[in-house]
């Protein structure tokens, strides 16, 4: 029998490619997505792929949708918590409401719908949460100190769930992208203005010119990456905890955890600020 896996943010980017990802390997695909009505996305009339509402901000939606999914499928098999974005810019500049929606999103958002997952898979006796966090998560970015926190925050959730799930046959995947070609950098971002504050203009203008550099050199993976390391840790059987993918992941975190802190930082000072 075909295996379901539950996905957010399945509109673009690194969501959409895993829900093709998993279609193609036979499962049944709950692809969620905040617009279903008026977004196309290539997802919507596939066989195995149901395109349907939800929005980590709505707790009513994301029960709709794990109702909608059990009332279809009978089981849940895997989750994918992907919905995401960033807020960019200075700290000084961010506004409170700025700091709640994005902790909402990235943090609390998935703690709903793993919440709303967890005794679907208790009962049935198995099942895999993969949570998709970032190489920022374990590491941060000059102008990303919101987005670095919520990530920051999912990796010690992420760590800690593990521990009290583990005796049910319930596994936790961290999945930290690198530097993927999404719609993360553009359309997604979050960005604070500075209007008013002119003081950061110049460190602003050299995130910026850093990340268009990578864009124009194709430093970049692309999504696709993502999708198959997101397959394999919802289905390679072990309770292996983290798993890096796509550009610089690897190498930025291996780095990360053999040399000294203050060596780490400096390399990234002077990797992104030079
Ligand atoms: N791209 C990278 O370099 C990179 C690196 C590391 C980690 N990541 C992580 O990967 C995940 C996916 O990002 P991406 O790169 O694929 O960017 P993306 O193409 O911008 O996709 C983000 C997805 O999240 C959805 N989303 C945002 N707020 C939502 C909400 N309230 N409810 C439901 N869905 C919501 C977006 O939906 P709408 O279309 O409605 O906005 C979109 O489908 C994020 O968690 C991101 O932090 C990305």
């Amino acid at each position: 029998m075909s295996k379901t896996v539950f996905i957010t943010g399945t509109s673009s980017g690194i969501g959409r490619e895993t829900a093709l990802y998993f279609s193609e390997n036979r499962w049944n695909v709950i692809a969620t997505m905040r617009h279903p009505e008026s977004r196309k996305t290539g997802l919507e009339g596939r066989k195995n792929i149901d395109v349907i509402h939800l929005d980590v901000l709505d707790p009513d939606s994301i029960q709709q949708a794990v109702t909608h999914a059990l009332t279809t499928y009978g089981s849940i098999d895997a989750v994918v918590n992907n919905a995401g974005y960033a807020a960019f810019g200075p700290f000084e500049a961010s506004t409170p409401e700025a700091v709640r929606r994005q902790f909402h999103t990235n943090v609390e958002g998935l703690m709903d719908v793993t919440r709303a997952l967890i005794p679907v898979f208790r009962r049935q006796g198995h099942g895999t949460i993969v949570n998709v966090t970032s190489m920022a998560g374990r590491m941060t970015f000059p102008l990303y100190s919101l987005y670095n926190s919520t990530k920051w925050a999912v990796e010690g959730f992420s760590e800690a769930v593990a521990f009290e799930l583990r005796p049910f046959n319930i596994k936790v995947k961290i999945i930290e992208p690198g530097i993927i070609n999404t719609s993360f950098y553009d359309r997604s971002k979050d960005v604070l203005s500075t209007k008013e504050i002119t003081a950061y203009d110049t460190l602003v203008e050299k995130i910026i010119r850093y990340e268009e550099g990578n864009i124009k050199k194709g430093k970049f993976s692309p999504p696709s990456v993502v999708a198959r390391t997101i397959y394999k840790a919802a289905t390679d059987g072990s309770w292996k905890l983290r798993y890096h993918t796509g550009k610089y992941s690897g190498t930025i975190l291996g780095l990360r955890r053999v040399l000294p802190e203050r060596t780490f930082i400096g390399m990234m000072r002077y990797l992104t600020l030079r």
